[in-house]
C-alpha cells in the first residue's frame, strides 16, 4: 500500500504516464512526432467525451495509441480507417516505401498485422474500431456524429481534399478537424493538406488553434 510520501503529486503521475506512452510510441514504425501524439491525446481526451473519434490514416497504429488511449480513458471508442495498402509514397520505389511492410505473396503493403499487433499490445481492442477499407467507402453510408477527426491519408491533394469533404460535415460543433503534415512554406514539404486547412478556415466552419509542429487543430465553429 502506498504511504504519504510515496504518493506521486498528479503532475509528475500524469507527465511518467505520458513518458511511457511516448516512449511507446517511439517503438511504432510512423511519422508523428512525440510532441504532435502528446497533443493528439490532449484533444483527444476532451474531445472523447463528446462521441466518437475517428482518424484515416492507421498505418501501423502510431496515432491509433495516442488517439485510442485517450479514448479509452474517456469512455470513447476511436473508428480507424485505411485499406492498409500504402498510399502512394509509400509504394515500391518512391519515397517512403518500407520493404519490410511489403507482403511478396500478395506482391502489396500490408500494415494490418502491425496495426492488430499494436492494439493488441497497449490493450487498446476494446476501443479502436478497425475500419479495412478506403476512406470514401467507410463514408458512403456513414452518419454518426464525431467528435474529433484526424486526417492523415493519402497525401495527394484529390485524396485530402475527398477525406475532407467525407469527413468534416460529421464534425459536432466544439469538435475538432486534425490534419497531419501542414506546411506553410512549399519547401518543407508537400502542400495538399495544408490547401485543405486553409479551405476548411475559408468555409466559415473553423476556427484554427495554436499548431503544433506540423499537425493543424481546426474546432468546428
Ligand atoms: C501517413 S500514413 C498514416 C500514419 C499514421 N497516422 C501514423 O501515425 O503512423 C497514411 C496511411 O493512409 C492510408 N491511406 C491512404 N489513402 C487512403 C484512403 N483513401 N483510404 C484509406 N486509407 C488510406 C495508407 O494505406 C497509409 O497507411
Amino acid at each position: 500500500m502506498l504511504d504519504r510520501l510515496t504518493v506521486p503529486s498528479r503532475e509528475k503521475y500524469w507527465s511518467a504516464a505520458m513518458n511511457n506512452l511516448i516512449k511507446f510510441a517511439e517503438k511504432i514504425k510512423g511519422f508523428l512526432d512525440p510532441d504532435e501524439g502528446k497533443r493528439l491525446y490532449e484533444i483527444a481526451k476532451e474531445a472523447a467525451l463528446h462521441g466518437p473519434c475517428l482518424e484515416v490514416g492507421s498505418y501501423c497504429g502510431k496515432s491509433a495509441l495516442y488517439l485510442g488511449t485517450a479514448c479509452k480513458e474517456s469512455g470513447a471508442i476511436l473508428f480507424s480507417i485505411d485499406h492498409h495498402r500504402g498510399s502512394e509514397e509509400q509504394q515500391p520505389g518512391e519515397a517512403y516505401f518500407d520493404p519490410e511492410l511489403f507482403d511478396v505473396h500478395a506482391y502489396a503493403i500490408d500494415t494490418l498485422s502491425l496495426f492488430r499487433r499494436t492494439l493488441q499490445m497497449a490493450e487498446l481492442d476494446d476501443t479502436v474500431v478497425p475500419m479495412v477499407c478506403t476512406s470514401g467507402l467507410a463514408a458512403r453510408a456513414w452518419a454518426t456524429p464525431l467528435s474529433l477527426v484526424f486526417i492523415d491519408g493519402g497525401h495527394a491533394y484529390e485524396t485530402v481534399l475527398a477525406d475532407y469533404y467525407c469527413w468534416a460535415k460529421h464534425i459536432v460543433s466544439n469538435g475538432y478537424l486534425l490534419i497531419h503534415d501542414i506546411f506553410q512554406d512549399p519547401a518543407d514539404g508537400g502542400q495538399a493538406p495544408f490547401k485543405i486547412y486553409q479551405k476548411a478556415l475559408a468555409s466559415g466552419r473553423f476556427k484554427a488553434l495554436v499548431q503544433t509542429k506540423t499537425l493543424g487543430v481546426l474546432q468546428r465553429i
